[in-house]
């Protein structure tokens, strides 16, 4: 299977359960909403993309009128949806909320942008997903602020122009690969969305912490920011599931060894690592000699599907350095043999694994 084959929609139920899913779950929607950050200066880490985006926010402002449409790029869970909101919200403008797939027909967009007051914000999430005439009409409404509905079918059909207040499209995406250039094209700013240090998350535990009352002492916090993934959506759910050990098993207080032990319950290693991370890089290593080997066959050889495997671990484990993509197949690289406690490979599958770590 290609990487472009894949949609950022969760494989399978089982990964979309996962601790470690950077994907929203299933009722958390409602607690991310009051740990959204409301304003720029709350919003923690980005500093490139919280910069840029200020002058192009300030700038607009001074000249009385909307910012130029903004995309917002990057990995789930690391704040474009809350970015979208702030940036309505430091215009002091109402924001209008859709998604990609929910854009089937042309019609269903024209609903929305002829709906729009001018200034507002239209947010369209996950917007590489959008329905090819959708994505035609859009590009009209992004540069002339008009759309042409077209009325009647066959040789009668008309096209009425239809005149749109200006307003600011503000797009996320995880894959800003699978945007078409004449989409990409007509956003006057792109922020890409950048991992977060451990420090960054460290700030936004201790903020998500005071907001949900929960003591989490500065040991703990930095533990919990080091198996997050470099994501604030992961170290918000850990944070929870912390929470709820420190009031069951100890006296409430989310000290250093609670945190450690809280993990462990939801098998979450020191590196961030879940269960089926380790058994994917159990199998490279101790089944296939630490690779190449193809991604279905690794699949196979833990049970999940090859997109769940593609998708949900690799990702985190070649950011970590542990798995590289080849040409040739997925390769273990020595950090992954030194991780599970193993020797180096006694014959490394007849790859170089540090140059072989530079492709993908
Ligand atoms: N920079 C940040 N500062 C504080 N919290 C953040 C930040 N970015 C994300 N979060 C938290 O992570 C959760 C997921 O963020 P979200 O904006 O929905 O990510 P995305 O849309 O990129 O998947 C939010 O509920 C928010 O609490
Ligand atoms: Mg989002």
């Amino acid at each position: 299977m290609h990487d472009d084959d894949l949609d950022d929609a969760p494989a399978t139920a089982a990964a979309d359960e996962a601790p470690l899913s950077a994907v929203a779950q299933h009722g958390e929607r409602e607690v991310e909403t009051a740990l959204r950050p409301r304003t720029l200066a709350d919003f923690v880490g980005q500093p490139r993309v919280r910069e840029q985006l200020q002058l192009v926010l300030e700038s607009a402002r001074r000249r009385g009128v909307p910012p130029d449409h903004v995309l917002l790029s990057g990995p789930p869970g690391l704040g474009k949806t809350s970015l979208a909101m702030i940036v309505a919200s430091e215009l002091d403008r109402a924001i209008r909320i859709t998604s990609g797939p929910a854009l089937e027909k042309a019609g269903d967009l024209a609903a929305m942008l002829s709906n729009l007051a001018e200034g507002d914000v239209l947010f369209i999430d996950e917007i590489h997903r959008i329905a090819r005439p959708a994505e035609e009409m859009l590009y009209l409404a992004m540069e002339d602020f008009r759309v042409d509905v077209v009325v009647g079918k066959g040789p009668g059909a008309t096209s009425i122009p239809l005149e749109i207040p200006p307003f600011t499209l503000v797009g996320a995406t995880t894959r800003s690969g699978a945007l078409t250039g004449p989409l990409r094209d007509r956003f006057g700013f792109t922020g890409q969305m950048e991992f977060y240090s451990s420090g960054e998350l460290e700030q936004v535990l201790a903020r998500s912490a005071a907001i949900l009352d929960i003591a989490l002492d500065a040991e703990g916090r930095a533990e919990v920011a080091r198996r997050s993934r470099g994501t604030p959506r992961i170290a918000n759910r850990l944070l929870r599931r912390v929470r709820d050990y420190a009031e069951v098993r100890a006296d409430g207080r989310a000290t250093l060894p609670v945190v450690r032990a809280a993990l462990e319950v939801y098998d979450v290693d020191e590196l961030g690592l879940d269960r089926l991370d380790r058994a994917v890089l159990g199998a490279l290593v101790r089944s296939f000699g630490g690779g190449p080997v193809g991604v279905s066959t690794l699949a196979v050889a833990v049970g999940e599907e090859p997109g769940t495997v593609e998708e949900v671990c690799e990702p985190y484990l070649v950011r970590a350095g542990m798995l590289a993509r080849t040409p040739r197949g997925r390769v273990a690289t020595g950090l992954a043999w030194e991780h599970l406690g193993l020797g180096p490979p006694a014959e490394p599958g007849g790859v170089d694994v540090t140059s072989a770590s530079l492709f993908d």
